[in-house]
Parts: C-alpha cells; sequence; structure tokens
C-alpha cells in the first residue's frame, strides 16, 4: 500500500518506518529541514533502540523515502498519517494547530480518494475538525474528491517502540466509513500474529481510549509514589508493599513502581488535556486526575527535599553528581522529564552539578542551554569525582551495578538519593553507605 506519514517525529519516524518493514511504500514528511536532511544522509534524529537498523534496511530497500515537499507527500499515500506534535497549549488544552494545518494541506492538495487518519494523540472531537478542515479547502477549490476520516491512536512507548509498533497488544481503529475499516484492516494484518489485535470503535470513543489509557497509568504512578511517601514516614518499605500488591491479578505488577515523577512527552500533556476538555467540554471536573496531575508536580520535587533536608536549604558550595537526564531509560527525550524540575531547584539553592546520561547529554544541552553551575561528563564515574553526594534521575540499566568501592573513593560523602530505587537498600547501608531511595 502506498502510505504518507506526516511528521516524522518519535511517532512518525518509527509508525512509517514499521509499516515499510511490512513491505509498505512509505513516504515520511517533516517540515523540519534538519531532520529530513539527517534522515536522507543515513540518520536518525532520535535515540530509539533497533530504528536506525529498520531505516537504513528499508530505505535500501526503496520503500521507505522522506521528504519536506507537502505536494509529493499528499499525492503520495492513499493512507495519509497524521502524526505530528499536540502540544499542551497555554491552557492545557491539546494544541491542534498542527494536526489542522496538515489536514487543511490534505485538503488543499488532494486529487483522489485519501484516508485521513489520526494518528496523534487528540481530544475527542478533532476527527471532526479535521474532517471540516479538508471539508472546507476541497470546496474553497470547488472539488468534490471522497475521504474518510479515522482515528488510529498510537501506544508505543519511547525505548521500545520499534518492539510495540511491531508486536502490539492492540490496534485500535475508530471509523464510521466501511471502506476505510476494510483498508486499516489490511494495513495492520501483517502486525496481528496469532489472534485478532484490531478493535473498531467509533471515532469519539478511539479518541477517548489513548487518553482514557495514559491517564490510568499516570493514576498507578501518582498512586504509587504517594504511598511511598507515607511508606518511608511510616517505617515500611514500598518494595515490599508493591509486591504484595501486584501479585494480585486484578492489580498486576506493571506500573507499579514508585520514583520521582512521571515526565516525557505524553502523560503530563495528555493528563492536562483530558481535565481541560473534560471541563470544557462536558462541564466535569476530573478530579481524580486533578490529584494526580498535582501529585505528580509534588513528587518531581521529591529528591531536590531529600537533599535540603540531609544538607540544609541552601546548598552554596555543594556539587553533585547527577546520573540521568531522559525522563526514562533508552530515549534521549527530555520533555518534562523529572530532571529539569530537579536542576532547577538544586541550581536555585546554590548548588553545582555534575550530570551525565547516556544519551540524552546532547539533547539536555540544547533544553538547559548554557546553564552556569551545570556541567557534563564523559562517563559516569567521571561525574562522581569530588561530589558531595550521587543523586540518580533516570533508571539506566548501566546504573544499576556501580562499582560501590570506586563510588565511595570518588564522592567527597558516601551520599546517596535514588529516585529510582535501583538497590538493595541493606546491601548499599552495609557498605557504609547513606542510601536514601524513595519510600524504603
Ligand atoms: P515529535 O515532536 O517528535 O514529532 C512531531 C513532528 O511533526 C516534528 O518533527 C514536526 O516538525 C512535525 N510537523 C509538525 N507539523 C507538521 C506538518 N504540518 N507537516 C509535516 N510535519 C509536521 O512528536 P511525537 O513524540 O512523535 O508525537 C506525535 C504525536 O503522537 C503527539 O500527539 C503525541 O502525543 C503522540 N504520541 C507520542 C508518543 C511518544 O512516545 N512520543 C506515543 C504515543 C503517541
Amino acid at each position: 500500500m502506498k502510505i504518507t506519514v506526516i511528521g516524522t517525529g518519535y511517532v512518525g519516524l518509527v509508525s512509517g518506518t514499521c509499516l515499510a518493514e511490512v513491505g509498505n511504500d512509505v513516504l515520511c514528511l517533516d517540515l523540519d529541514v534538519n531532520k529530513i536532511k539527517i534522515l536522507e544522509e543515513g540518520g536518525i534524529p532520535i535515540h530509539e533502540p533497533g530504528l536506525q537498523e529498520m531505516v537504513r534496511r528499508n530505505v535500501a530497500a526503496g520503500r521507505l523515502h522522506f521528504t519536506t515537499d507537502q505536494e509529493r507527500a499528499v499525492k503520495h499515500g492513499t493512507i495519509q498519517f497524521i502524526a505530528v506534535g499536540t502540544p499542551p497549549d497555554e491552557d492545557g488544552s491539546a494544541d491542534l494547530k498542527y494536526v489542522l494545518a496538515a489536514a487543511r494541506n490534505i485538503g488543499r492538495l488532494m486529487t483522489d480518494y485519501k484516508v485521513v487518519v489520526d494518528k496523534s494523540t487528540v481530544p475527542v472531537g478533532t476527527a471532526d475538525k479535521v474532517r471540516a478542515a479538508i471539508a472546507e479547502e476541497l470546496a474553497a477549490r470547488g472539488v468534490q474528491t471522497p475521504y474518510a476520516v479515522v482515528s488510529n491512536p498510537e501506544f508505543l512507548k519511547e525505548g521500545a517502540a520499534v518492539e510495540d509498533f511491531m508486536r502490539p497488544d492492540r490496534i485500535v481503529v475508530g471509523a464510521d466509513d466501511e471502506q476505510a475499516v476494510h483498508l486499516m484492516r489490511a494495513l495492520y494484518s501483517p502486525f496481528q500474529r496469532n489472534h485478532e489485535r484490531l478493535i473498531v470503535t467509533d471515532v469519539r470513543s478511539a479518541e477517548l481510549t489513548k487518553y482514557a489509557a495514559n491517564a490510568m497509568l499516570a493514576t498507578r504512578i501518582s498512586f504509587m509514589n504517594e504511598l511511598a511517601n507515607l511508606a518511608e514516614k511510616l517505617g515500611a518499605d514500598i518494595e515490599m508493599v508493591r509486591q504484595g500488591i501486584g501479585s494480585d491479578p486484578r492489580i498486576g505488577y506493571h506500573f507499579l513502581y514508585p520514583g520521582c515523577g512521571y515526565g516525557g512527552s505524553c502523560f503530563p500533556k495528555d493528563v492536562k488535556a483530558l481535565i481541560k476538555t473534560a471541563a470544557d467540554e462536558a462541564g466535569i471536573e476530573l478530579q481524580v486526575l486533578t490529584a494526580v496531575e498535582s501529585a505528580n508536580n509534588r513528587q518531581k520535587h521529591v529528591l531536590a527535599n531529600k537533599v535540603k533536608a540531609r544538607l540544609g536549604d541552601r546548598l552554596d558550595g555543594k556539587h553533585f553528581a547527577l546520573w540521568g537526564l531522559a525522563f526514562k531509560p533508552n530515549t534521549d527525550d527530555m520533555r518534562d522529564a523529572p530532571s529539569r524540575e530537579l536542576v532547577a531547584d538544586l541550581l536555585q539553592a546554590g548548588a553545582t552539578i555534575t550530570a551525565y546520561d547516556p544519551v540524552a547529554m546532547q539533547e539536555a544541552q540544547r533544553v538547559f542551554g548554557p546553564l552556569p553551575g551545570l556541567t557534563y561528563a564523559s562517563g559516569p564515574n567521571q561525574a562522581l569525582v569530588g561530589a558531595d553526594a550521587l543523586i540518580i534521575v533516570t533508571e539506566w540499566k548501566e546504573f544499576r551495578s556501580p562499582d560501590f568501592d570506586l563510588l565511595k573513593t570518588s564522592l567527597k560523602n558516601a551520599l546517596i538519593f535514588d529516585g529510582r530505587n535501583l538497590y538493595d537498600p541493606k546491601l548499599v547501608r552495609s557498605q557504609g553507605f547513606e542510601y536514601q531511595p524513595v519510600g524504603r
């Protein structure tokens, strides 16, 4: 099938590449000339395990192409995926300007039947707006080319995006047009594996499903964070509590890990957008989610608060080693990463920081810009030298088994603040460290 993917970011590039991998002829469009240049030169603009090789393989096979040419892009695919960003507007609602610009562009340039697929995470009702934007453009040209609008939210996780796309738990397709459903079913048939994974719904339910999934996951995290803070005060161990409740199949073990707050490009903005849609479109205050959001905002300061409780509110002259910057392992994504609050809190209190992240340091430099007091190290051990304490923000694998003897000799104090509960407290403490995890 001929497919166009509009927006070649984390979702667009992965979707386009995986669709090419199963034999489709895919053209990825982005307005960011730099991104397309990197891709045309054989690189990839993001860090995502397994993606680079898959991109190369499909480019070499002639099934995957990149362009900044909008006319070529609209012409190419019968299926037009919209996978552009939907960042939060100033009031927290999802900003649809990129989605609607992409839709208008399709309407302005299309000459034959198109299935326009909303893959971006968009509020309920967006498919209607996309449909209307295309209709307006067609009317302005005085043509009546047929088209369908489908909602097909994406559930991939950064860091495991290729695997998630190739082996999905479910594929949600919201459509009320039979021809479009037929095409989507055919498109996704190579990803079905051993049982039916395609869930066909009405358009609005599909749109809401994506927000419901992210809101549920964010709720579990905030709930566990709150319990961890409580466990700490009551002298209980949240890790034991986690195992005790996770063994109940109604609860399960996934997404029960406490830490220093959820971040990334999805949970914070999607929780905000759902709260806002509910209030504006339905007059409903989502009380649970409002609490989830405020608990998370508080949790992002948990590490800085622990540091201050131990070393004093002012941290002038104190220097910290920071392990991890990305919002989670296996990605370079720094959007809403808890490290951002932590760095701001520590610098504001007068401290200096040397940070290390296996892949996100370039992105961190772009995000932070030059910040007096923040430097970067070439490796985890280099970051430790002369620091008053080690602070861990991202649970990269390479931080899980450090050389504790080296840690002790490199740090000024044998002091670790761990926002991701990487170590066994008994073991670390028995080696002479003061260890401050979350909830243990
Ligand atoms: P991104 O910011 O990485 O990529 C978006 C791309 O769209 C950018 O490269 C931008 O230059 C391009 N763009 C904007 N307007 C355009 C236009 N009119 N024509 C062509 N290109 C255009 O965003 P990301 O992370 O891929 O997210 C995209 C959507 O998918 C969002 O709605 C997000 O919520 C959703 N999503 C993201 C996931 C993630 O893990 N990043 C997972 C599931 C959904």
